[in-house]
């Protein structure tokens, strides 16, 4: 019998993930930002997925190296060597999905993982197959959310892997005409990812209503982690695991 979603498990208090890990305070999306946020109290971790030149699974944020490195250029247009060559900050490497999936099953909790993809696809060049390949060659289906800005990727990681929870991401500087597009009932999904500018009580209760859990991000002030806790989401992602878990009182 399968087991039951960490994600979806009823709380007394919302979630507290990492963004990057605890980008606050260690190079954002390497696996010393996520062993800092789970030693901060998290309850799992937001990271970013992409593919780079040679197919393996890297987590980075941008298309580019040039912000978080040492490097300069194109993440699919280098190699996994060649991005294993550069420095994410402090000596750390940018790491592959594979790692960050096993480095995190140590945890004595399991270690809830937010994969985000970052894809503008339309039609499917086999991203999400890969992700979804890589998450059940672990076993770890129980702790992952899939997310994405890409409407498309969330209706296809529903199709391939109906069985892992997706959230569609959005945030408050989006026309108003791709949110609703986005957020259309033809892409199942169980969360709803709005930025921090999004929430108010009566838009959560909204939500909520349409049987949605929602995490927003990225919390990163102790009054809006409070708002937001108040207002009734599920989970605060945030650049420090710490800030929000003092700020909720825990
Ligand atoms: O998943 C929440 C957040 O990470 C989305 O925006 O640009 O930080 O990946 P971004
Ligand atoms: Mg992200």
């Amino acid at each position: 019998m399968p087991q039951m979603n960490h994600w979806l498990a009823q709380a007394d208090r919302p979630l507290i993930i990492g963004h990057r890990g605890a980008s606050a305070h260690a190079p954002e999306n390497t696996l010393a930002a996520f062993m800092l946020a789970l030693e901060q109290g998290a309850d799992g971790v937001e990271l970013d997925v992409t593919r780079c030149a040679t197919g393996e699974l890297v987590v980075i944020h941008d298309d580019r190296v040039d912000r978080t490195t040492n490097g300069r250029g194109w993440v699919h247009k280098l190699s996994l060597a060649e991005l294993r060559g550069l420095d994410a900050g402090r000596g750390e490497r940018i790491p592959t999905l594979d790692e960050v999936i096993v480095a995190t099953a140590a945890a004595p909790r399991p270690c809830l993982l937010n994969i985000e993809i970052k894809s503008v696809a339309i039609s499917s060049d086999g991203l999400e197959r890969q992700v979804v390949e890589v998450v059940r060659r672990h076993a770890c289906e129980d702790r992952v959310l899939f997310s994405s800005f890409n409407p498309l990727t969330v209706r296809r990681l529903a199709q391939l892997a109906p069985d892992i929870p997706r959230a569609i991401l959005y945030y408050h500087a989006m026309p108003i005409y791709l949110r609703r597009v986005w957020t259309a009932s033809l892409i199942p999904h169980e969360f709803r990812h709005p930025d921090v500018g999004l929430i108010t009580p009566a838009y959560v209760t909204k939500l909520k209503a349409q049987g949605k859990r929602v995490n927003t991000w990225t919390v990163n002030r102790r009054d809006d982690v409070i708002r937001v806790a108040e207002s009734g989401v599920h989970g605060i992602i945030g650049d420090s695991p710490r800030l929000i878990r003092e700020a909720l009182g825990i």
